[in-house]
């Protein structure tokens, strides 16, 4: 099922209530939070105060992509805070297998996030016991770049991984999907489509995120979005 995480890091912060509420009404089904440290990436964001929050404001589960070194010692906080879900880069786990394990002993979904310059067999030991797998298809650290192509390779490989291992885990993509890379995505295979910029721009949230998910869903199966576009 294709869903549509409205990544919180475009939006206008000073009315996140009522952007959040628009993304939902657009048909979003997951709120993403970023959350950047200033040291595995060159920027800074939000910390579990601000998941604790937006718990209250919204009934969408909350993923937390953690863009942070050592996220083993701020896994507790998070899932206190109140995440559903929470990503860690493979790039900065040490012990990955571990790290997942403590996500899931949080009673929180974990998933595994590469980034472009990663490969994907980095991942096969621990593909069983990962919920969801994030392919950056940017660099981390920033919204709004452009999408990088070389993601859509992976994202079938995983597929094809999944198929043959015959695990049932989530394919998420991050970075640089709109409306012009969506159909894209989705036709290698992911199904959790982030985006930030392309979803709260022009303040236009609910527009653009029924929008992108119109298109996204176009791609995944063409011959029913036809059917459902004459109103058969
Ligand atoms: C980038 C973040 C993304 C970011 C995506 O490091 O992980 O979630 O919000 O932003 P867009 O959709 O604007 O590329
Ligand atoms: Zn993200």
């Amino acid at each position: 099922m294709i869903e549509l995480c409205a990544s919180i890091l475009a939006s206008d912060f000073a009315h996140l209530a009522d952007e959040i509420a628009a993304a939902e009404r657009g048909g979003g089904t997951i709120i993403h939070v970023d959350v950047m440290d200033g040291h595995f990436v060159p920027n800074i964001t939000f910390g579990p105060p601000m998941v604790k929050a937006v718990r209250p404001i919204t009934k969408l589960p909350l993923d937390c992509h953690l863009m942070i070194e050592r996220p083993d010692d701020y896994i507790p906080a998070f899932a206190e805070a109140g995440a559903d879900m929470i990503s860690v880069q493979q790039e900065v786990c040490r012990h990955l297998h571990r790290t997942l394990q403590h996500i899931a002993d949080h009673n929180v979904l974990p998933g595994v996030v590469i980034n472009p310059a990663t490969p994907v067999d980095t991942l096969i030991e621990v593909l069983p016991i990962v919920h969801y797998v994030l392919v950056m298809s940017v660099n981390p650290g920033f919204g709004g770049q452009k999408f990088l192509p070389l993601a859509l390779d992976k994202i079938a490989y995983l597929a094809e991984l999944r198929e043959a291992m015959g695990l049932n885990f989530r394919i998420e993509v991050d970075g640089g999907v709109a409306h012009d890379t969506v159909a894209s995505v989705v036709q290698a295979g992911a199904e959790m489509l982030v985006a930030g910029s392309a979803v709260f721009e022009q303040g236009k949230t609910e527009q653009n995120a029924r929008e992108l998910l119109r298109l996204a869903r176009a791609a995944a199966e063409p011959a029913d979005a036809e059917v459902a576009a004459r109103g058969q």
